[in-house]
């Protein structure tokens, strides 16, 4: 299985990336935008809409689906593409970001991970030996090495153990990946400290991979910050592999990270927000519960190729939010997923077109982050 990165354009304004990556349930035009379906489903949309919605790849997430429904039921399924009814292309996160959310509840040790379930409380263990394991019976298209993503306040101390475990852990899961029809992505991990970035990435690219990511950002750190280190740092990446910025997905996150060369972006904001009642547009963040939408018979936002701007005004949508029926959130997903999408296809054409700048300033002169 080849995983083959075609890189068709490089800008000459920024490091920006135009390419395609292959994988067995299809070709992914990058840069790209991946909607989270944690627990095997983007939450409240069928596999059809949100492939209406322009996406080309859905993540989901090892530790949630181990735990519920286990992923022995999935393999027995026929794996997660069947299970789930979507034939694209699927990424799994590692489950490296949630047990280290998971605060009192878990243990680092060099074997791996000790922690308890959210659902029941119940003891398990996570090693790189034992999440490849589970990835593999998941199935996906991408699978995500087990790492430890290093929280934004570590010190440089505790940043450089923690991605030297992590290094130990990335040959770990390669020797224990058994599936060549799926790709291992390493993590680079190394808190907010440029120099173990560095040397992170060096670390990370002696086990050769079909692809790199780019985990512990967006973790409490100022976005500058973040910005910063990608400057940095994300270039020294390979550039015939696909880069992946994992939990980065803001509008001005996408539009500023294509720029330092990031191909692949991951976040739970566009259905989050919307459960909140919240959207995009080229404006910035707004709220539908706003006394204004009340009569506004205008579309989510003018313009917008979306299911939801074409059928349905503010003033429904505000309706249904406030009613608290669950359509309201369904067409506010659908919108933010394409809003995200969209904003993808655009910065695709303008890297082909070498106006990427041109465009990063006309959407920052409307954008208010
Ligand atoms: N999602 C967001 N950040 C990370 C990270 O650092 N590691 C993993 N595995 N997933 C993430
Ligand atoms: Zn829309």
């Amino acid at each position: 299985m080849s995983f083959e990165f075609e890189k068709l354009v490089e800008a000459s304004d920024s490091k920006a990336r135009l390419g395609k990556f292959h994988t067995p349930h299809g070709v992914i035009n990058t840069p790209t935008f991946m909607p989270v379906g944690t627990q095997a489903t983007v939450k409240t949309l069928s596999p059809e809409e949100v492939k209406e919605a322009k996406s080309q790849i859905i993540l989901a997430n090892t530790y949630h689906l181990y735990l519920r429904p286990g992923h022995e039921l999935i393999r027995s399924a026929g794996g997660l593409h069947r299970f789930m009814h979507w034939d694209g292309p699927i990424l799994t996160d590692s489950g490296g970001f949630q047990v280290f959310s998971l605060g009192d509840l878990r243990k680092i040790t060099e074997e791996g991970v000790l922690f308890r379930s959210h659902l029941d409380g119940s003891k398990h263990l996570f090693t790189p030996e034992s999440v490849m394991g589970i990835e593999n019976a998941l199935g996906a298209d991408i699978i995500m090495a087990f790492d430890e993503c290093t929280p934004a306040d570590a010190d440089e101390a505790y940043a450089r153990q923690s991605l030297e475990r992590t290094h130990r852990w990335l040959k770990r899961c390669a020797a224990a990946h058994k599936r060549p029809d799926q790709a291992l992505f390493g993590i680079v991990q190394g808190g907010i400290f440029p120099e173990l970035r560095l040397e992170s990435i060096q670390r990370t690219l002696e086990v050769d991979l079909p692809g790199y990511a780019i985990g512990g950002l967006s973790v409490g750190e100022p976005n500058e910050v973040m910005y910063d280190l990608l400057d940095q740092t994300a270039d020294e990446l390979p550039k015939d592999k696909p880069r992946y910025l994992m939990g980065v997905g803001n509008p001005d996150n996408l539009v500023e990270g294509v720029g330092y060369g990031i191909d692949m972006f991951d976040c739970v904001q566009a259905t989050r927000i919307a459960r909140h009642g919240a959207f995009w547009t080229g404006q910035g963040r707004e709220n539908i519960r706003n006394a204004k939408n009340q009569e506004d018979f205008s579309p989510l936002e003018n313009g917008c190729g979306c299911y939801a701007c074409q059928h349905y005004s503010r003033a429904y949508i505000r309706h249904l939010v406030q009613a608290k029926e669950v359509f309201g959130i369904r067409l506010l997903s659908l919108h933010n997923i394409y809003f995200l999408n969209h904003l993808m296809e655009q910065l695709r054409e303008a890297i082909r077109q070498d106006t990427y700048q041109a465009f990063r300033k006309s959407f920052f002169a409307q954008y208010t982050v």
